[in-house]
């Protein structure tokens, strides 16, 4: 499919309408992006509306849009509105997901190397209450996941497959649709950590072939923080147990019993934040109406530059590794710690994160790697902020050597 790149002008237009570039050079998208001011806006109307209202009457009032969101979602993932809840994080969304399966003792999880520490947590706790056994698959050499050791992982025991399809302190991207194929060709439950790759890239739940999709709000989609989402299949939503209950995981109740609702909503609390909802509503619509393929190009776009720049300074090693990488670019510079280019960054207005060991424990174990450099692009970043960021990068590293 041939992808239209972004022209100047579009890119001007997206900065224009996101009050957050004109202040700093954001390049911690994978901890929140800046929200579009629509988004914002959005959110603070609501709560001006409730407090004059009242929040039952202000809800009711926008009963019919608040639902819309489930459609929106479905529509950015290739779902039906009924598979999806909302929920706050996207560690929330895979423990629902995951605590729902019924594990008996010596069930396998089969896991990569790049899983996010919520979900090492809870297949150690699984493991712990259930006697569950973690089958854990490292990269190749070349940092890809390795899809024949997949399936030479794969027993009779095998229950679940949970991945996590873009990880939060590295680089590449797991073949998401590949594993899938696999899963079920042998029948075993398939739960993506879709975190990072939400708005970042085209998700496709039919293609992916997963069960069971975990993603939050406010990092590619660019959503209000507190906000996230859970897919899960149709054919297996009464499969799941459920973890907690009120008035919305019902259709009826009586003193004897009740009626678990047919849809995912079963997964959600009734007491929500609405102005949240409603501003995660409006961040999808907005990436639904650039197109997620062309934000995707203009990622990998930006992110090949920074990491070419990156690779251009002295004592700088990007340590990102495989065939496919996204807007996620990690490094570090020898000499120079992660949370003193973090400082130096921010004094510039410059935004970066660090990925410490524990976020991507077995991997960053594995490569014997603590707290490195995460500049993560998004769309709206441009090739002037990319080589102002070297600029002072380069700085720094002269200064450092000076000293
Ligand atoms: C890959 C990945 N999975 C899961 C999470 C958890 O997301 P949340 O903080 O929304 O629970 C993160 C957060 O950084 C992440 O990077």
């Amino acid at each position: 499919m041939q992808v239209q790149p972004f022209s100047n002008t579009e890119i001007q237009a997206f900065r224009a309408a996101t009050a957050g570039t004109a202040e700093r050079i954001h390049l911690n998208n994978a901890g929140a992006s800046l929200p579009p001011d629509i988004v914002v806006d959005t959110i603070v109307n609501y709560l001006h509306e409730e407090a004059l209202r009242g929040g039952y009457e202000t809800e009711a009032k926008y009963r019919a849009q608040l639902d819309h969101t489930h459609t929106l979602i479905a529509q950015l993932i290739h779902a039906d509105p009924d598979e999806i809840a909302l929920v706050e994080n996207a560690s929330g969304a895979w423990e629902i997901g995951f605590n729902g399966i019924a594990f008996q003792e010596g069930d396998e999880v089969i896991t990569s190397e790049m899983e996010y520490v919520s979900n090492v947590l809870g297949l150690l706790n699984a493991q712990k209450q259930y006697g569950i056994i973690i089958k854990m698959i490292p990269n190749d050499a070349a940092g890809n996941f390795p899809l024949q050791a997949l399936e030479a992982a794969i027993t009779p025991r095998t229950r679940l497959i949970a991945v996590t399809h873009i990880p939060s302190t590295a680089g590449n991207i797991l073949p998401a649709a590949a594993i899938g194929e696999i899963a079920r060709k042998h029948g075993i439950l398939y739960l993506l950590d879709a975190c990072q790759s939400a708005g970042q890239i085209p998700l496709d739940v039919q293609a992916i072939g997963c069960d069971m999709l975990a993603a939050t709000g406010r990092k590619y989609l660019r959503g209000p923080r507190g906000s996230g989402f859970l897919y899960v299949r149709r054919n297996i939503l009464d499969k799941l147990k459920l973890s907690f209950f009120d008035g919305r995981t019902v259709t009826s109740v009586d003193q004897q019993d009740f009626t678990v609702r047919k849809d995912a909503r079963r997964f959600e609390w009734y007491e929500k934040n609405p102005a949240i909802i409603l501003g995660l509503q409006k961040a999808v619509e907005y990436a639904l109406n650039i197109g997620i393929e062309r934000i995707w190009q203009r990622i990998q776009h930006l992110s090949t530059l920074l990491r070419q720049r990156l690779r251009e300074l002295e004592g700088v090693v990007v340590h990102d590794q495989g065939d496919e990488l996204c807007g996620i670019v990690t490094f570090s510079m020898s000499g120079i710690s992660a949370a003193e280019i973090r400082t130096a960054l921010a004094a510039k207005n410059i935004n970066v994160n660090i990925g410490f060991a524990k976020s991507t424990l077995y991997y960053m174990n594995r490569k014997g790697l603590d707290g490195i450099v995460r500049a993560s692009v998004h769309y709206y970043n441009t090739e002037e902020e990319i080589e102002l960021v070297c600029r002072e990068l380069s700085t720094l590293c002269l200064v450092k050597t000076q000293l």
